[in-house]
């Protein structure tokens, strides 16, 4: 099978087929859900609170994310492949952000980087953009900016808020991104948005509006008990299948029923 390129995902928008996105973060994951048909995979910094079990996406560093876009990568047969930038990746100057986005494609085989924020990273996604590296931008309630709003809340909610959103993800748009995540604002302005702009809008708590979605894969599993936001839904329950797995392997090696023989060599 092909792997998918901007061009599907520019199709899929102007046929009106839904885009399905998801993260990865191994090649195990990405490999079974490639497998299923998932349209775009995503190398979130959303790896850190995950897998690292940092409590925001903030400490996720270049290296960290190149080991696992690489595992990801491995994993893919169709899926279009995304990374993230993580916090002070792209922030600090352009040719800093350039390098970094460079080596996500470069070392670790991502199709396309993604960058938060709007207007005011709009000449960072030009000048990634004009590298030939598809940029997707990522607009609304940003995580690198959990300091700044205070927590992981709603964002657009005032109509002032709700206008610079609206300028934000224009604002990505005319810098030449190809893609934008809306995450956590109100369904309707992210209806406004997704109606306004020509490139694709992938939704994560932004309502069903948005030409895509996207969730993070433990979550939807439900591999993490405690955590559980408004916009996830979970289809499957991992952890419980985890903690049996994991219960029936000690009980049975506490007991001495393994290994049997069929595991031993004669
Ligand atoms: O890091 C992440 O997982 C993201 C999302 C859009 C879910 O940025
Ligand atoms: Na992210």
């Amino acid at each position: 099978q092909k792997r998918k390129t901007v061009l599907d995902i520019q199709r899929m928008k102007a046929e009106g087929e839904k885009i399905a996105m998801l993260t990865a973060y191994d090649y195990p994951f990405a490999r079974l859900m490639d497998l299923e048909g998932v349209d775009m995979v995503l190398v979130g910094d959303s790896v850190g609170v995950a897998v690292a079990g940092y409590e925001h996406t903030l400490p996720v560093t270049m290296e960290e994310m190149i080991y696992h876009c690489r595992a990801v990568a491995r994993g893919l047969g169709q899926g279009f492949l995304v990374a993230d930038m993580p916090f002070l990746s792209y922030q600090v100057d352009l040719r800093e952000a350039r390098l970094n986005a460079g080596r996500l494609v470069k070392e670790g085989g991502a199709q396309a980087v993604k960058i938060e924020g709007g207007e005011h990273v709009a000449d960072i996604v030009r000048a990634i953009v004009n590298m030939d590296i598809p940029v997707v931008g990522h607009v609304g309630l940003t995580p690198q900016s959990i300091h700044r709003m205070g927590g992981y809340r709603v964002q657009g909610k005032q109509d002032q808020q709700a206008r610079q959103l609206l300028n934000d993800a224009r604002a990505v748009q005319q810098a030449g991104a190809f893609a934008v995540v809306l995450e956590g604002i109100p369904a309707a302005l992210a209806a406004q948005i997704t109606a306004t702009l020509d490139i694709p809008t992938i939704g994560i708590g932004a309502g069903a509006a948005c030409d895509g979605q996207v969730l993070v894969i433990h979550d939807i599993l439900g591999l993490c008990e405690k955590y559980s936001p408004r916009f996830v839904k979970r289809y499957a329950d991992a952890a419980t299948l985890i903690r049996q797995g994991v219960r029936s392997y000690i009980d049975e090696v506490k007991q001495g029923v393994f290994p049997g023989p069929e595991h031993s060599f004669s």
